[in-house]
């Protein structure tokens, strides 16, 4: 044996539902089950050409073929669990369909009820406003530090954390989100010892963070730093396909799993899609490959040669690590001094045909992915040296909105109470005094300036220049 073939067997890359997929395409079986399409049999033509034979054919569900089923887990489905657990460090690892906001809904499912307090950041994804008002659970809400002059929410600081604990012993749970879209990552080894203290879980919300555990350049992952349950968008940055994310129990964890697993069981559709399944097995299998580590360490390098070269412009400048918190490297939250990040945005979209992450008022964002090669990154910093020597104006350019002062809610009944009552939508101006029904959140950055159950007051009214009508409750 050459030491190439012997190299080649040692870093078999071991991806069992990969595996399970590939052997039932290969030994096809006559099937009388679902999906109806049969391997594309039945399909519009058209759809079949665009999606090609191979994915219909094995676009399947668990139960056939051998390949286990999701819950609970067997087969290639509980190995590839099992697999995930040891690469991301955790207790036990739940694979999601319907994204990291399953994860987040099964979790307050499982470990909140009606009337717990939760002490989690304003700018929590919207999916943990809807476990509230699943399970009725309260929020106690953190103000994140905010970055006035990026338009941005920042960390959160262990000292509220302590402090919100410290003032309320009724106080179940803590649910922080890290990083912050924006790449702002808080001190969570901190945080955890906080919780550790007050005898509290932690939950973390790192759905934008599924690589941080595969390279030592990139923050901790919570489950490192102590946290209970961490969820993880493998759809969003660690290759898998979209909706398909990691739920991770710490290996410390004092939560209850079996509830989680029963809530996740409830939630989940009972016809999961192998598909999703197989990329999230294939997504931990490359990430913990020698490629996908220079994968991963190409993003990094995408990413500081994208900063070095916009520290060398005039007009433009990216956000970076700063004392007090830390950033992910491969998150590129940028601003032009003379043009709105919505502008930035149009600009680079239509003159130059490139789709950034998403923009704000202030500024946009990048995302330096593990799948972008370093000519794609040559081309956006030739596109933004050109803008920066190119005299744009702001023709689109709106009155910059600041975004909400964080006022303290004034909460009159809570996010279930709200959802479930009798609502009416009214014009703005006579909206002074009643109790909102609906989110309303600038997205980003994405901290919400009302939420179902509080208060309208006449210093909201700043804040809702989309808004003709609102919804509130009757
Ligand atoms: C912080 C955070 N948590 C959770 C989610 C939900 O993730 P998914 O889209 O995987 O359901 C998002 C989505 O943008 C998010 O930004």
């Amino acid at each position: 044996m050459t030491n190439v073939t012997r190299h080649e067997k040692s870093s078999k890359i071991n991806a069992p539902i990969v595996e399970a997929l590939k052997k039932a395409y290969e030994t096809p079986s006559y099937q009388f089950h679902i999906p109806g399409h049969t391997r594309g049999n039945g399909s519009l033509p058209e759809f079949k050409k665009l999606i090609g034979t191979k994915a219909l054919t094995i676009d399947t569900t668990d139960e056939f073929d051998g390949l286990g089923t999701l819950h609970p887990a067997t087969g290639p489905i509980k190995e590839a669990q099992e697999l995930a657990a040891k690469a991301f460090g955790a207790k036990k690892t739940f694979f999601l369909l319907n994204g990291s906001t399953a994860g987040n809904l099964a979790l307050a499912m499982a470990l909140t009820k009606k009337g717990k307090k939760i002490v989690t950041n304003r700018n929590c994804h919207r999916s943990i406003l809807t476990g509230m008002i699943i399970s009725g659970a309260e929020p106690l809400w953190l103000v994140p530090n905010r970055f006035e002059e990026w338009g941005i929410w920042g960390n959160v600081s262990p000292e509220t954390v302590d402090k919100m604990l410290s003032e309320n012993e009724d106080a179940g749970m803590v649910w922080i989100t890290n990083p912050t879209y924006e790449g702002v990552v808080s001190d969570i080894k901190s945080i955890s010892a906080v919780c550790k203290k007050h005898n509290v879980p932690l939950i973390v919300d790192e759905a934008h963070g599924s690589l941080w555990n595969f390279n030592k350049h990139l923050p901790k992952s919570a489950l490192e730093l102590g946290a209970d349950a961490v969820v993880h968008s493998l759809h969003k940055t660690g290759g898998s396909m979209s909706q398909s994310s990691m739920l991770h129990i710490g290996k410390n964890s004092i939560i209850d799993v079996d509830a989680v697993e029963k809530s996740l069981k409830l939630l989940h559709t009972t016809s999961p899609s192998l598909i999703l399944l197989a990329s999230l097995d294939a997504s931990r299998a490359n990430l913990e490959s020698p490629r996908g580590r220079k994968q991963i360490e190409r993003a990094i390098s995408n990413a500081k040669f994208l900063r070095r070269e916009i520290d060398k412009l005039e007009h433009i400048h990216d956000l970076k690590p700063d004392f007090g918190y830390m950033t992910d490297v491969t998150k590129v939250f940028i601003k032009d001094d003379r043009l709105s990040g919505k502008r930035l945005e149009s600009i680079l979209e239509i003159d130059f045909n490139i789709e950034v992450e998403s923009a704000s008022d202030a500024g946009l964002l990048i995302l330096s992915n593990i799948g972008n090669t370093r000519a794609d990154m040559q081309y956006l910093v030739k596109c933004l040296q050109q803008i920066d020597k190119t005299d744009y104006t702001d023709i689109c350019y709106l009155e910059k909105k600041k975004y909400m002062p964080m006022l303290t809610p004034i909460i009159k009944m809570t996010l279930r109470e709200a959802y479930y009552s009798h609502k009416e939508v009214i014009p703005k101006s006579e909206a002074i005094g009643r109790i909102s029904a609906e989110v309303i959140a600038e997205c980003p950055p994405g901290i919400s300036v009302l939420l179902p159950g509080e208060l309208i007051t006449e210093e909201h009214i700043p804040y809702l220049l989309d808004y003709e009508n609102i919804e509130v409750i009757k």
